[in-house]
């Protein structure tokens, strides 16, 4: 989605690294208590130095949940920095460093047309017994649909237990879950959780009732959003095949945005903090491919000297839209915020946020 950020201006195109470092400190410096820097693990290192502290998407709502620090600077994509704003309070202003910085899967689903998807079910199957549950990568205002139909967010991290929940919900044994934007996250947990397939249908967003009929949306226990990270889905079978015959004792660790075959022939899945404390825990000498954001495995290889990380695909794949916030833009709004001026403030509408809260908090009270 297009969200036009403006150009910086010139000082900040043509400074060195070594200048936009001294006057990223220098801000921080000037901002003191007042300022709270959050980097999610895909962020370049030019950027990920100044986070007072880092995390995976879970880890940093339950942050910013937490903080109290008049400035919040999301080093991350659009729908965290919405997440923060919405679980922080109305004096805190958080801010995005480039409002470019989007997420291709959480926009493969828009409010209009999950309205529509819901609708079209209701007309087959009992809604009430539907539970929408949405990944944390999702518009704010699909989070508020889902808090206003008894659901959920999830994260990688917690899928697992949101959607255990879900099939809890309505005090019956036929429970649905909605799940979008991402299948593979969706069929991922429902294959964790002990389903087979043929209890899992893929909601094509652009086809009439999701391009299924009516027995299939009535009886699917699950209807995964055709929904995708461009960046994991490129993982492939192949590749942990070619790792392993490469390095038959090595270890396969991959983010359950990856497709089910790939997860179905790996050592470890998990978000982005447990592929960080699997590979805290390898022992000296381990040889590991990671199935994650490059900057991730990259820094993962720089900090620990004593093994070997590989990225499983070795065409490496960065995250477009992670890879926007640089240490300019960065610079930009810490000193803009010095000089009295808030820009790139994430702001979510009071209605949307009332309802996306309910959703969040959800979450946070089921992990
Ligand atoms: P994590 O929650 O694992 O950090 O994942 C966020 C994300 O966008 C992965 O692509
Ligand atoms: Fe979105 Fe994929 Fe980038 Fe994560 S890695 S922010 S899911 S495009």
């Amino acid at each position: 989605m297009l969200r036009l950020q403006r150009p910086l201006p010139e000082g900040y195109v043509t400074s060195t690294p070594e200048d936009l470092a001294r006057r990223i400190a220098a801000a921080k410096e000037a901002l003191a208590t007042r300022l709270m820097i959050l980097g999610h693990h895909y962020q370049r290192d030019e950027v990920m130095r100044w986070a007072h502290c880092r995390g995976d998407s879970f880890g940093l709502s339950r942050l910013a949940a937490r903080s109290e620090a008049e400035f919040v600077v999301f080093c991350g994509v659009h729908f965290m920095a919405e997440s923060a704003d919405v679980l922080t309070s109305a004096e805190q202003k958080v801010i995005l460093p480039d409002l470019n910085a989007g997420c291709s899967m959480a926009d493969m689903a828009d409010l209009e047309s999950v309205e529509e998807a819901w609708d079209s079910i209701a007309e087959v199957t009992d809604i009430e017994a539907v539970v929408p549950v949405t990944y944390m990568n999702s518009s704010a205002a699909l989070k508020a649909f889902v808090g206003r139909h008894g659901g959920a967010v999830c994260t990688s991290s917690n899928a697992r237990a949101v959607v255990t929940w879900a099939l809890q919900q309505r005090g019956r044994g036929d429970v649905k879950v909605l799940f979008f934007p991402d299948q593979h996250l969706g069929r991922n947990t429902a294959f964790q959780l002990g389903y087979e397939a043929d209890s899992m249908a893929v909601w094509d967003p652009r086809s009439a009732l999701g391009g299924l009929d009516d027995m299939t949306v009535k009886e699917a226990r699950f209807l995964l959003w055709k929904g995708h990270c461009s960046v994991h889905q490129r993982f492939r079978p192949e590749h942990v095949h070619a790792f392993r015959d490469a390095h038959p004792g090595g270890t396969v660790i991959v983010h359950p945005e990856c497709s089910h075959d790939v997860v179905a022939l790996a050592d470890e899945v998990g978000s982005t903090d447990h592929i960080i404390a699997a590979v805290d825990r390898a022992p000296a000498g381990s040889t590991i491919a990671v199935a994650t954001e490059i900057h991730l495995v990259q820094r993962l290889g720089a900090e620990h000297p004593e093994l070997t990380i590989v990225s499983l695909d070795p065409l490496i794949c960065p995250c477009s839209t992670m890879f926007r916030i640089d240490a300019a833009h960065l610079c930009w709004v810490l000193e803009e915020l010095v000089a009295g001026r808030v820009v790139n403030q994430i702001s979510v509408d009071d209605e949307v946020a009332e309802w996306a809260r309910v959703a969040l908090q959800r979450m946070l009270d089921i992990t």
